[in-house]
């Protein structure tokens, strides 16, 4: 579908009554993940006649949607997630945004859904941090962005809508894992998959999480974290976790990852936890490797450590394996010192702390 590139103005219509300061930092001071919402949200809707247009800044308020709305239905539904972060002089950063915007659009594009000009959905990012400013945290919290968009036709027929809106609501978080740096524990399902090939693994869509819940139900009743998902075909070759990119840390120093083959989610984590890698003198492999080779590395001692990665969970070790045949640890259980090293260089670059050399941090104009 076309990208329509006017970009059209906000419309400011900011909440009457907004949470009053006091209130306010009373809940921000013991953050969790997603519980706690900003006073405002943005929207913009998509037409096939007119395009992007009606964005608006209002008060955080409940949707009203038509029954027979398409996504109800069909699930025409996409995502994105990102953090605004406050570096120590104040300012506030947001990390590649761009990347955001860009792959929003692929997920757009593989939904048959209308993309949206990348600099318009940079511009509503900064306006609503902006207008929300108070509620970015200082310290390790950070205020997660959540544009989303979902069709928004009342037609029951089975096609592409031809009307969308885009929201973007924001939640000032804590650590996504309640054992916060702790190492996690994994769940390996083998009889659910996430993707297969010719899905839509690599698309930020509702769709794949809910398919995913199940695994996750699993993983919970096994006291585990997270859920590490097998590729569709054999049931062999590790993919991704529920809501991460998985790494592999080697004695040799190299690191092992699972490819970009379409069935997992590119994540922007991941490409910079690439980069930083490669930096460091890492050799960093983008390959299959299957479920069998990772007991086996762990077993003999050639894994030396592994670790989930995402802007939700920035970096977190991997101490514990469980799935149907029983359980393996990673070296000794805990976050190991290069996982540690690369969440503080990452962390760092993100909050204006660390050396920036690629130009990641975007600083938000208030
Ligand atoms: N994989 C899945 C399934 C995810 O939901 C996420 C989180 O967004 C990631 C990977 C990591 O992506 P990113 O680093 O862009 O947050
Ligand atoms: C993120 O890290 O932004 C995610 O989307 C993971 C999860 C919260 C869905």
């Amino acid at each position: 579908m076309n990208a329509h590139t006017k970009i059209p103005d906000f419309q400011m219509d900011l909440h009457k009554n907004p949470v009053p300061e006091a209130e306010r930092n009373r809940l921000m001071e013991s953050l969790g993940f997603g519980k706690v919402f900003t006073d405002h949200m943005i929207t913009i809707r998509w037409t096939a006649e007119e395009g992007w247009h009606d964005a608006k800044v209002t008060a955080r308020k409940p949707l009203e949607i038509d029954p027979a709305s398409a996504v109800l239905h069909y699930a025409q539904e996409i995502f994105e997630g990102m953090k605004a972060y406050r570096a120590d002089d104040g300012r506030i950063l947001l990390f590649r945004p761009e990347q955001n915007a860009r792959r929003f659009n692929l997920s757009a594009e593989r939904m048959a859904m209308p993309t949206m000009p990348e600099e318009l959905f940079v511009k509503a990012v900064e306006t609503l941090v902006s207008v929300d400013k108070a509620w970015v945290p200082s310290g390790d919290a950070s205020l997660y962005l959540r544009p989303f968009m979902f069709a928004n036709e009342a037609f029951l027929g089975v096609r592409p809508s031809n009307e969308y809106l885009f929201c973007i609501i924001a939640s000032p978080v804590g650590a996504y894992f309640k054992g916060g740096s702790k190492a996690v524990t994994l769940w390996v399902e083998t009889h659910f998959t996430r993707a297969a090939n010719g899905g839509t693994g690599a698309a930020k869509c509702g769709g794949n999480y809910a398919a995913s819940l199940v695994a996750q139900a699993e993983a919970y009743k096994h006291q585990c974290d997270q859920v590490v998902f097998l590729d569709a075909a054999e049931h062999r070759y590790i993919e991704e976790l529920g809501g991460m990119n998985v790494f592999f840390v080697m004695t040799d120093g190299t690191i092992v990852t699972p490819p970009l083959k379409g069935t997992i989610l590119p994540g922007i984590t991941r490409s910079s936890v690439i980069d930083l890698a490669r930096d460091r003198g890492m050799k960093v492999e983008e390959r299959p490797y299957t479920f069998e080779e990772w007991q086996k590395d762990a077993t003999s001692g050639r894994l030396q450590e592994c670790f989930a990665c995402g802007t939700a969970a920035v970096l977190a070790g991997i101490g514990t394996v469980k799935h149907e045949g029983g359980e393996f640890k990673i070296g000794h259980g805990e976050t190991g010192d290069f996982t540690t090293a690369l969440r503080e260089q990452l962390v760092g670059i993100q909050k204006g702390a660390s050396n920036d050399e690629r130009g990641w941090s975007h600083v938000v104009s208030l």
